[in-house]
């Protein structure tokens, strides 16, 4: 069964074009792991860095840390989640060095799956929750606005 089943990928719209996204890294993490179709992960990671996490790292998650600590008095969820993203660097290094490629590329693909659903089941629901909408409508803008300079 595919996890594109078996999550909904709907949120506000601070999270609906990330959540949209999701469903590509989803879509290319599974076929790697049948057929094995290295570029086509490599690829798509490479973008991930330079959209996806992007936004991620530099829009949606330092507003959302602000409102975060009202309501956690630790930073857990992010903390977790930005670690995955220095995994799935770290482990995209390795295989550009030919280091255990199978092995790192199966960790690689597994791994997306992974913070894909961590991210639409948990952190990204806590930022729907506990971003006012004011502020989820300047996420939105802001992340229209990267979309529109990286094109
Ligand atoms: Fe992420
Ligand atoms: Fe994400």
């Amino acid at each position: 069964m595919s996890l594109l089943d078996e999550l909904d990928f709907k949120g506000s719209i601070a999270t609906t074009k990330l959540r949209e996204q999701h469903k590509e890294t989803v879509k290319i993490a599974e076929s790697y792991l049948q057929n094995k179709n290295l570029n086509d992960l490599l690829n798509h990671v490479e973008d991930l860095f330079k959209i996806h996490f992007e936004i991620e790292e530099k829009i949606v998650y330092p507003v959302f840390e602000k409102y975060l600590k009202n309501y956690l008095p630790y930073m857990e969820p992010i903390k977790m989640v930005l670690a995955e993203h220095n995994a799935v660097r770290n482990l995209y290094r390795k295989i550009k060095e030919g280091i255990d490629v199978e092995n790192n590329a199966k960790t690689l693909a597994e791994l997306l799956l992974q913070h894909v659903y961590k991210e639409e089941n948990g952190v990204f629901n806590q930022v729907d929750k506990f971003v006012p909408d004011a502020i989820k409508v300047k996420i939105s803008g802001q992340i229209d606005e990267f979309l529109k300079n990286i094109k």
